[in-house]
């Protein structure tokens, strides 16, 4: 059973996307593309419920027509490394956001994620995208949107490729209330965490450096 706050996104071009990401023959420069091109679909489901402005504008043929603008700034917040292969697809859609970065790392005695690297821009009234493509035990999503939270977020969305079922079990514990949103829902992780069926090491496949 997937938690009541994970949306896996239905899609037929999301499985197409997703399909040749995971396909082990895939290079580096294919694979940021179609990163980009997921990241555009997930990103549109992610912000299907943002606020509008109603606007008064005028088109070239007449006034008074009352469209919207979005109500509230956008911040994107990638999770170093392979969160970077999201964010040029995020700003495809979300042109003005600013972007805050979050890098963190495990610490070999505790096995927890520490913060290495954190520096955001003001995120309070905005809708945050936290960017993590791989959900896999879910700690470092976790702690990520913990220093988020501390930043003063207060709509806070996650965007995952491929999530499993103890990663989305940490964040349906740790964050509620925090939706995320994925384009596969995977079997597991094998001893080493990585996710099965999964695709391997997303930043080194995005970015060409051997596992
Ligand atoms: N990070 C990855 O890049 N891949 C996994 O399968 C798990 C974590």
């Amino acid at each position: 059973m997937t938690p009541p706050n994970l949306t896996v996104v239905q899609h037929p071009l999301v499985v197409h996307y997703l399909t040749v990401i995971r396909d082990r023959r895939t290079a580096p420069r294919e694979y940021r593309e179609m990163t980009r091109r997921l990241s555009w679909l997930l990103v549109a489901e992610a912000t299907a419920d943002l606020p509008l402005l109603p606007t008064e504008i005028e088109t070239p043929m007449e006034g008074g027509f009352v469209g919207g603008r979005l109500a509230k700034p956008t911040v994107l917040v990638p999770v170093l490394r392979a969160g970077l292969g999201m964010v040029e697809g995020a700003l495809d859609l979300l042109g003005e956001s600013s972007i805050g970065y979050i890098g963190l790392q495990r610490d070999e005695e505790t096995a927890r994620p520490v913060g290495y690297y954190n520096k955001l821009p003001p995120v309070s009234g905005a809708r945050v995208l936290v960017l993590e493509p791989m959900l896999a035990t879910g700690g470092s999503l976790a702690a990520a949107v913990d220093l988020v939270k501390a930043a003063g977020a207060d709509d806070i969305v996650c965007v995952c490729v491929v999530t499993c079922p103890e990663g989305a079990e940490t964040m349906a514990e740790r964050h509620p209330d925090t939706p995320v949103y994925t384009a596969g829902h995977d079997r597991e992780l094998d001893p080493r965490k990585y996710i099965l069926p999964g695709l391997g090491d997303m930043g080194d496949r995005l970015f060409g450096t051997p596992h």
